[in-house]
């Protein structure tokens, strides 16, 4: 297992399953041999290192910027940086895309209607109530991602299926390597990521 870093951005609305999905991931990734990874949670960063930004499109992006900066550092490193973050706006997910470069994006592409009628958080209630300002989705925009890397679909398949759909592009990107037998990957996989380092010179 080569030890390069890079990052995956989870992109989505509120209670689309980013923090669900990546928390997998990690999990499948340690499974996989990744030892070094970071998962940076919205809802996390924004209680500590964003503390006092609010939802406003200025300080969303600065807090998407910020995050995307770190993920840059821990990248470089050779640590495996998971960003679950709303990130609504596509010029900041672009210029994190520009400054990261090893940089995987995931469309958490659950509807409106399915995010709200889960309402982890009970917050979609008060958005909609006039309780909470500039909610995502509701009073305040989302712009999804036109090619992301991978698109998930959240209503049809588990959170441990989303989670090997990401895996997969992984591996067919060289992030991975599949394993050599009884591992996670057809021959074929296996086929894509083979030729994938000898087109890039590796073997
Ligand atoms: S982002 O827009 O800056 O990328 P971020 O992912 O950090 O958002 O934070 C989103 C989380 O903050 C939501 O999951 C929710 O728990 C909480 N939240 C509080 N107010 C809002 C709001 N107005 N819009 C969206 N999420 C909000």
């Amino acid at each position: 297992m080569h030890n390069k870093g890079y990052t995956i951005w989870f992109t989505g609305l509120s209670g689309s399953g980013k923090t669900t999905v990546s928390k997998v991931l990690e999990k499948m990734l340690g499974d996989l041999g990744v030892e070094k990874m970071e998962v940076l949670d919205g809802d996390i960063i924004r209680d500590n290192f964003s503390k006092g930004l609010t939802f406003s499109k200025e300080d969303r992006n600065t807090n998407v910027l910020r995050v995307g900066f770190v993920c840059h550092l821990l990248s470089r490193n050779g640590i495996v940086a998971i960003a679950a973050l709303i990130s609504p706006y596509r010029e900041a997910r672009r210029k994190n895309r520009v400054l990261i470069g090893d940089y995987v994006e995931v469309f958490v592409d659950t509807p409106l209607e399915e995010c709200e009628k889960r309402d982890p958080k009970g917050l979609y209630k008060k958005a909609r109530a006039g309780e909470i300002e500039n909610f995502t989705g509701i009073s305040d925009p989302y712009e999804p991602p036109v090619s992301p890397d991978v698109r998930l679909d959240t209503v049809d398949n588990s959170p441990e299926e989303c989670a090997a759909v990401i895996i997969d592009k992984l591996a067919e990107l060289g992030y991975i390597e599949s394993k050599k037998s009884g591992g996670v990957y057809s021959e074929e996989e296996e086929a894509t990521v083979r030729k994938r380092l000898e087109d890039l010179g590796y073997i």
